[in-house]
């Protein structure tokens, strides 16, 4: 009865870890959860009392293009953070409600085009969020998995899949920093993909939704490039949330700006099929992006947590510290074995790498030797995670045990 596009995709990797626990009894009588990459620093107060004023708003069926003053409180946070004066925020950006579903419909949007039925590929990072695959194939295209592994800096080599696949390429994502392994793509990579987008005529989505949780220097953004390279908005669309960044992740509140020729059409997509913003919750993120002092300090706490996770996970192999974001990628072996052990003996919670990957044309998944770590949760308990994860890391029998 359903779609059999459906059945390309495999179970959410939160389903396939609970199947994979399923029975083993956590050896902790307080488990800790750092398998989903949910932020459990409290967004600011005044969400709360926003949300509370604009009582009334629960009340009228949302505007689909934003108000106004979301409008201008999300285009000027952007203008200024990637230095694009230029850009028209009634013209160039749409709210959305929470960046994932805008991220699934543009396989809706770019798939289909008229002139365009050669391009049918979406090329996609390997590791990569879910939402990508979801919409190349629900959107009738087909996924193309570059892998971003260790040997290239965990950044997709999109370049070297060549003219003959790029040409038939529809649209493209591209995570930094990178959700699961925290790379940054530096300002060359981004000019060059925006470039290689132009050349081939894909739509490059370039998602952003990590980009205020770094360490020291602001990671760069795809609008930089458009800055640099000229020729507007052109086949670029940036993707930021107010999920990481305000550690709002329930408000479900992003946007995506992109040139008006691409906006245009995502609105009347958006207006039969999606929820869309509640005008108290447009109230409450434009007051957010107004607000860096908040960011300010929940950057402060994930540092406090990565020097930490220096401290003791430092020198062990497999660990590395990210550039951005907020996980832990660790290269364990064999993922889902670590995060088995690592439950029945210590109730920690991971995610097996391997689950936000697939098996590429060699049969390999670079997912596979690797547990995600979100180290969402306080300081306290993120110690006593990481000393578990540590002495299972260094545990030579179980090491000796798993190679069996
Ligand atoms: C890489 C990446 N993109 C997009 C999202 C979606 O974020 P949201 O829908 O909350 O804006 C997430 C959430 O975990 C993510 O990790």
């Amino acid at each position: 009865m359903h779609n059999a596009r459906l059945d390309l995709l495999t179970d959410y990797p939160f389903q396939r870890l609970s199947d994979l626990i399923a029975g083993i009894t956590p050896g902790s009588a307080e488990p800790i959860v750092m398998s989903i990459g949910e932020p459990q620093h409290k967004p600011p107060a005044f969400v709360a009392e926003i949300l509370a004023k604009e009582a009334a708003g629960w009340g009228k069926y949302p505007p689909i293009a934003g108000t106004p003053d979301f409008l201008d409180a999300a285009g000027s946070w952007a203008a200024t953070r990637f230095g694009v004066p230029w850009l028209e925020p009634a013209k160039h950006l749409l709210p959305l409600s929470g960046t994932r579903e805008g991220l699934f419909q543009l396989g809706l949007l770019a798939l289909g085009g008229k002139g365009r039925e050669t391009k049918t590929l979406v090329l996609l990072p390997n590791p990569f969020y879910q939402a990508y695959a979801a919409a190349a194939i629900m959107g009738g295209g087909e996924p193309v998995f570059v892998p971003a592994t260790a040997e290239n800096g965990f950044l997709p080599d999109f370049e070297s899949l060549g003219p003959d696949v790029l040409s038939r390429a529809a649209l493209a994502f591209v995570c930094s920093p990178a959700n699961p392994q925290g790379s940054v793509a530096g300002a060359a990579y981004l000019d060059r993909l925006v470039s290689l987008a132009r050349q081939h005529d894909f739509i490059l989505a370039a998602d952003e939704c990590y980009s205020e949780i770094y360490n020291d220097t602001p990671p760069a953004g795809v609008l930089e490039s458009c800055t640099r390279l000229g020729g507007g908005l052109k086949n670029v669309a940036a993707f930021h949330s107010l999920s990481k960044r305000s550690s709002a992740p329930g408000l479900r509140s992003g946007f995506v700006i992109a040139e008006e020729a691409l906006i245009k059409p995502f609105l009347r997509l958006r207006s039969y099929s999606c929820a869309s913003m509640p005008t108290p919750i447009l109230a409450a993120s434009a007051a957010l992006w107004r607000d860096e002092a908040h960011v300010v300090e929940n950057r402060a706490l994930y540092r406090a947590k990565f020097a930490l996770a220096d401290q003791i996970l430092g020198g062990v192999p497999g660990y590395r510290r990210p550039q951005a974001g907020f996980f832990l990628w660790l290269d364990v072996g064999n993922g889902e074995a670590f995060t088995r052990e690592l439950w029945r003996r210590a109730g920690v919670k991971l995610l097996p790498g391997g689950y936000l990957g697939r098996a590429g044309a060699d049969g390999h998944n670079p997912g596979d030797r690797y547990v995600r770590v979100a180290m969402v949760q306080d300081l306290a308990t993120t110690e006593r995670a990481l000393t578990a994860i540590r002495a299972l890391m260094t545990d030579r029998s179980y090491a000796e045990a798993a190679a069996q």
